[in-house]
């Protein structure tokens, strides 16, 4: 793989860590972006910005601090993961409230589309090998009822990254665009999932079940399929199953 620079957003915990630690033990730098940070992530390669990402004041802070720090090395490989989602709220959409709505869209849809903005205008002319993953799921294909808003904000960074996949591919210096879908990964969604009863999420069953049969997949295992997924070229702005890796 080549020696990289990363933004990776949602570093804290989850695919986010485990994606970061990966690679910086791998020989990259990782700015990583959360609200908190990791124990692990104590590496001179790691850089950290405390952000709240449901404020749009940051992103000029993410691009300033890559800018900045993409100066003072030399890589071959600069690459966006937008990573950080929430799941909440997880209610039928009238028990759903405007806040959480709010917030929800901002993380997991409106943050990344702006981030990734500013990212390819301030690196459009940049000669080396470049790439914007949105780290997205399979409810972003798959209608689950009680999860309409998280459903949706998927569907939107699906749809997002096909769109400016196909505004990238004949550019002269372009991006690739490529939508992740991890598959079930062993972290605190997932807890917060299987936390449900039946009457607050209807399909919780799929998911307690999926954990008892072994199906819910270790976060190792993942990151390897992801680091697959960024060495790989595909068709830009497609949408990727890592159980296809
Ligand atoms: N786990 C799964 O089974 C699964 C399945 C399909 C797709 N995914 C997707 O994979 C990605 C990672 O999920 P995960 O399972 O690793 O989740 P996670 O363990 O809950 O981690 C979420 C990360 O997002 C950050 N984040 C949340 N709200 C934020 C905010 N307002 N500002 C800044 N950072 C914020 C969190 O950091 P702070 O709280 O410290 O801010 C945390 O680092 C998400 O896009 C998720 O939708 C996960």
């Amino acid at each position: 793989m080549e020696k990289g620079f990363y933004i990776i957003t949602g570093t804290s915990r989850g695919i986010g860590e485990t994606l970061s630690q990966n690679l910086v033990e791998n020989g990259n730098t990782v700015l990583g972006v959360s609200r908190s940070r990791s124990d692990k992530l104590n590496y001179e390669k790691y850089h950290h910005l405390f952000l709240d990402l449901s404020e749009f004041t940051g992103i000029e802070k993410i691009v300033q601090s890559t800018n900045e720090l993409f100066s003072k090395g030399s890589y071959d490989f600069l690459c966006l993961i937008n990573n950080a989602a929430v799941l909440e709220p997880i209610n039928p959409i009238e028990k759903c409230k405007a806040g959480e709505i709010e917030t929800h869209i901002k993380v997991g849809l409106i943050t990344p589309m702006i981030l990734t903005s500013e990212f390819i205008k301030t690196f459009s002319d940049l000669d080396i090998r470049k790439k914007v993953i949105f780290i997205s799921s399979g409810a972003g294909i798959k209608a689950m009822p009680d999860l309409s808003i998280y459903c949706s904000s998927k569907a939107g960074i699906n749809m997002f990254a096909q769109s400016i996949g196909r505004e990238q591919k004949n550019k002269k210096f372009g991006f690739e665009i490529l939508s992740v879908n991890p598959g079930m990964v062993e972290t605190s969604m997932q807890k917060i999932i299987r936390s449900k009863t039946k009457n607050e999420f209807e399909m919780v069953g799929l998911f307690t079940e999926a954990f008892e049969k072994g199906k819910v997949q270790e976060n190792d295992n993942v990151i390897e399929k992801i680091k697959v997924m960024i060495k790989n070229k595909y068709t830009n702005g497609q949408f990727i199953n890592c159980s296809e890796v």
